[in-house]
């Protein structure tokens, strides 16, 4: 079995549900439950005998030693964070507490896990760790895109606890000989995405008839993978990825943050037209720039294409058009995560009127 991390997140979750479609090895799912978890994200696997969930705290040693003891895990995918950059820039206290001093923990716990294991069992151990690429820093509009050897230069209190958690997995594999792997992928984006980043966010806003809300000229670059094809990487890179080394995941689908927007409205112009017969074009606003901005990432996939013969299955096209149909058939899952918690968010970042 396999012990998966921050599995009631967006990518978490997915990957849970992936993983559980296409074998029958079993999962332990422990999560925190944060405002980001969200166990109405596994309610299809409910019940499943294959899927254990453990609500907990990644820095939790004890419970860390207890799962690791009792169910004996031949890997542990590491998916828990802190993710949202805009929450970081307002507070960064749980990023350092969870992305640094969480990584920190689960690390040494596996170690100690590691280290007693029979030597077949010791051999076959793996700890992969999910990053971004957002560490790598911004990009020039005309510098080539980042592979794995691109200097690590992190901007915002997001990306640099990332930062840390990897190079703090990069020195247990180098002193203390554990067995990881590092992943860093491009922005993601699909079903169960919470909507406090862009591509939810301008989806539930625009049917909710409120404002678009673009951060400052909307050039920013983003590179776009659809959340499963993330998943079939981290499969991939744990199944054959070569130990201590770090694939870079990504879409090949750079898009400017307005461009991205126009093709949602686009698409529910087309799906779900306004009652008034106008574009959601027309709830577009520009807001203040968010502190530090990356103008652009860009991911340079090739390591893991040929070294693992990885390609992403969707192209942006297809994988937007799914998305904005998920959102459309699944209005019960956006009112269930509109919480609370969620609305007072959208207050601070937004401003009263502009937000759910
Ligand atoms: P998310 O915020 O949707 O989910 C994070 C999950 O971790 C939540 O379920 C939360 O409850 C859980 N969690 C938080 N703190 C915890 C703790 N201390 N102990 C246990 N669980 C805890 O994030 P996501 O978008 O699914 O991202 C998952 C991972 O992938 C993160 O490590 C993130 O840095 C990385 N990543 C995300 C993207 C992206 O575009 N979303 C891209 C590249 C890499
Ligand atoms: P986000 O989804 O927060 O991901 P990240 O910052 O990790 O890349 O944001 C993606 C891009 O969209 C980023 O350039 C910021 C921009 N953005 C907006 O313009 N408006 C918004 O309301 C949000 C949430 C993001």
């Amino acid at each position: 079995m396999i012990l998966v991390t921050g599995g009631a997140g967006f990518i978490g979750s997915n990957f849970v549900l992936d993983w559980l479609a296409g074998g029958d090895e079993p999962v332990v799912n422990l999560d925190k439950l944060t405002y980001a978890g969200n166990l109405a994200n596994l309610a299809s696997v409910q019940g499943d005998v294959r899927h254990t969930f453990v609500q907990g705290d990644i820095g939790d040693s004890a419970l860390i030693d207890r799962l690791l003891a009792e169910h004996r895990p031949r890997a542990i995918v590491n998916f828990a964070a802190e993710s949202h950059v805009d929450r970081s820039i307002h507070g960064a206290e749980d990023f350092i507490a969870t992305n640094i001093v969480g990584t920190f923990r689960l690390l040494e716990a596996a170690r100690g896990h590691w280290s007693q294991l029979p030597a077949d069992d010791k051999a076959a151990f793996r700890f992969l760790h999910v990053s971004t690429d957002e560490v790598y820093g911004t990009l020039a509009p005309d510098a080539p895109a980042f592979t794995e050897e691109h200097v690590y230069e992190p901007n915002s209190p997001y990306s640099a606890s990332k930062a840390a958690s990897d190079h703090l997995v990069r020195a247990w594999r180098h002193t203390h000989g554990l067995p990881v792997l590092t992943t860093n992928c491009s922005n993601n984006y699909g079903p169960y995405h919470f909507p406090e980043k862009l591509i939810p966010l301008m989806i539930v806003n625009a049917l909710a008839g409120k404002p678009l809300p673009i951060y400052g000229d909307g050039q920013q670059v983003r590179d776009w993978l659809y959340v499963t094809d993330h998943c079939s990487a981290i499969r991939r890179v744990l199944e054959a990825g070569r130990l201590g080394e770090t694939y870079n995941i990504g879409g090949w689908n750079e898009k400017t943050n307005l461009a991205i927007v126009h093709t949602i409205c686009d698409l529910l112009d087309e799906l779900q037209p306004r009652a008034d017969g106008q574009s959601y074009r027309t709830q577009i606003t520009h807001v203040q720039d968010r502190p530090g901005h990356d103008r652009r990432y860009a991911i340079d996939a090739r390591k893991i294409e040929r070294e693992l013969g990885w390609r992403p299955a969707e192209t942006f096209d297809t994988g937007i058009r799914k998305t904005v149909g998920w959102y459309l058939a699944n209005a019960g899952w956006v009112q269930n995560v509109q919480s609370g918690a969620y609305r007072d968010w959208v207050a601070t970042q937004y401003g009263v009127g502009q937000g759910a």
